[in-house]
């Protein structure tokens, strides 16, 4: 399955890809191009049996993923985008100019768990994790971190644009002012396990957030 081509497809080329339930694509903040590339499932990282059947959690080690770049994993068939972001693209994310361009830049539209709900849209600011489906029309965004002279928007901070009809977000999943999609990225549940590995699909302890109860996936 390409990058831009809808999620929600049912052909059988998806099915075929669907059953690769764990995949990693990787993309350098400093390349150049809309395109990420995709590497081969990495079996260590593939869940068992039963946890596929039931649609349970992932677990990801973070430690895995270089600063300034993106591991994508499957969680209930969706992609999940999880971003290693650099302290200059976390500078980014603060930044009034690039506030002043976003639809949600608070986050308040139910799009995420409550505790991710800051300027970050994360448990730990320098790791993002995102539901990476649009939320026009399902197709999936494009990670495109840096600005280059290819970026789809002057001015280009960073972050994921969708090529089907032209939606921006920036590294947090916050959608720009002005294009089709109407809501931010959604945010899964997760937590940490320890200072490195995260287990996705399962809100932290203090937490019943209902993943259902998302206004747009
Ligand atoms: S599906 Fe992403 S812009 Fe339409």
């Amino acid at each position: 399955m390409s990058a831009s081509e809808s999620f929600e497809t049912t052909d059988s080329s998806d099915k075929t890809t669907r059953r690769d339930f764990l995949y990693v694509a990787t993309a350098a903040f400093g390349a150049i191009g809309l395109a990420a590339s995709l590497v081969p499932l990495i079996s260590q990282m593939n869940p068992d049996a039963a946890t596929l059947a039931a649609g349970g959690p992932v677990e990801l080690d973070l430690g895995k993923v270089a600063p300034g770049q993106q591991v994508v994993v499957r969680w209930r068939n969706r992609p999940i985008f999880v971003t290693h972001r650099t302290t200059e693209s976390l500078q980014k994310l603060r930044d009034p100019a690039l506030l002043s361009l976003l639809a949600d830049p608070r986050s308040s539209e139910l799009q995420q768990p409550p505790y991710v709900q800051n300027w970050h849209r994360s448990i730990k600011p320098e790791f993002g994790v995102l539901v990476g489906i649009c939320t026009h029309l399902g197709c999936i965004p494009l990670f495109e971190p840096q600005p280059n002279p290819a970026s789809p928007a002057a001015n280009w901070p960073g972050g994921y644009f969708c090529p089907c009809h032209g939606s921006k977000y920036d590294l947090a999943g916050r959608v720009f002012n002005g294009v089709p999609a109407p809501y931010n990225l959604p945010v899964p549940p997760y937590h940490f396990l320890s200072d490195t590995m995260i287990r996705i699909g399962e809100n932290p302890a203090d937490s019943n957030f209902e993943f259902a109860s998302i206004r747009q996936i």
